[in-house]
């Protein structure tokens, strides 16, 4: 069977990280979290001390971190230098500061090529916010995730309940000034590729919602 690569992009909490998953498992595919990849770098940034303004300092971490993701029983693991990052790159604090140097152009260039040479091999699903417009513009099928802000506050809250204290309504304050800086980014801003297919997930259930991408990629297989 040939063997394709899939591109899901969208704002956060549109449900992408579980109908990525789910999708990539129906299919025998790899599941690639980017998004993971740029809070992999504000971890580092974070734990170094760095000033993410500071661009000579930024380049000099790009030189020396070593990312990438290993499969384990559990799911894919980010691994920076050998240590396992997955869990302490999903708090509130690194999500805003991932969205922070996901616009520097050194750091978007650096990952340009780590996700380009993850995706060599093709048979993946890759999630993200540029995968459809400039990581992968020659994509097989390209995917645009979205839902209202009501149902994407909601979810993200419902994932972090037991990580974080913030309330509902920090969630979403902090989800709406993410998708304002990811969107607004002079540098491969939040966007559908042109030749995107649109999901609305708002009151779709991931089967719903993964049953619909299998019928555009039947016909591409
Ligand atoms: O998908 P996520 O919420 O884990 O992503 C964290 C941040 O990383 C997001 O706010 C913007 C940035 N990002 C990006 O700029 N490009 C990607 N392909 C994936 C994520």
């Amino acid at each position: 069977m040939k063997k394709l690569l899939i591109t899901i992009d969208g704002p956060a909490g549109a449900g992408k990280t579980t109908v990525s998953r789910a999708l990539a498992d129906r299919l025998g595919y790899r599941y690639i979290n980017t998004g993971a990849l740029y809070r992999g770098v504000a971890y580092e940034v974070k734990r170094r001390g760095i000033n993410p303004e500071n661009e000579a300092k930024l380049q000099k971490l790009c030189h020396l971190i070593q990312l990438g993701f290993e499969s384990k029983g559990t799911g894919l693991r980010l691994y920076s230098d050998g240590v396992d990052i997955s869990d302490p790159i999903r708090t509130p604090e690194i999500s805003m500061l991932a969205s922070a140097v996901s616009a520097k152009s050194i750091v978007r260039d650096y990952l340009l090529e780590v996700q380009r040479d993850i995706g060599q091999k093709k048979a993946a699903v890759f999630e993200g916010r540029d995968m459809g417009t400039i990581v992968f513009p020659e994509a097989d099928v390209k995917f645009f995730l979205d839902a209202s802000s009501k149902t994407r506050a909601l979810r993200r809250y419902q994932e972090l309940e037991s990580k974080s204290s913030q309330s509902l309504e920090e969630v979403a304050q902090d989800m709406k000034k993410r998708d304002t800086n990811d969107s607004t980014r002079s540098l491969a801003p939040l966007k559908p590729a042109d030749d995107a297919i649109r999901i609305d997930s708002t009151g779709l259930s991931v089967e719903k919602v993964v049953d619909l991408m299998l019928s555009y990629i039947e016909k591409k297989l």
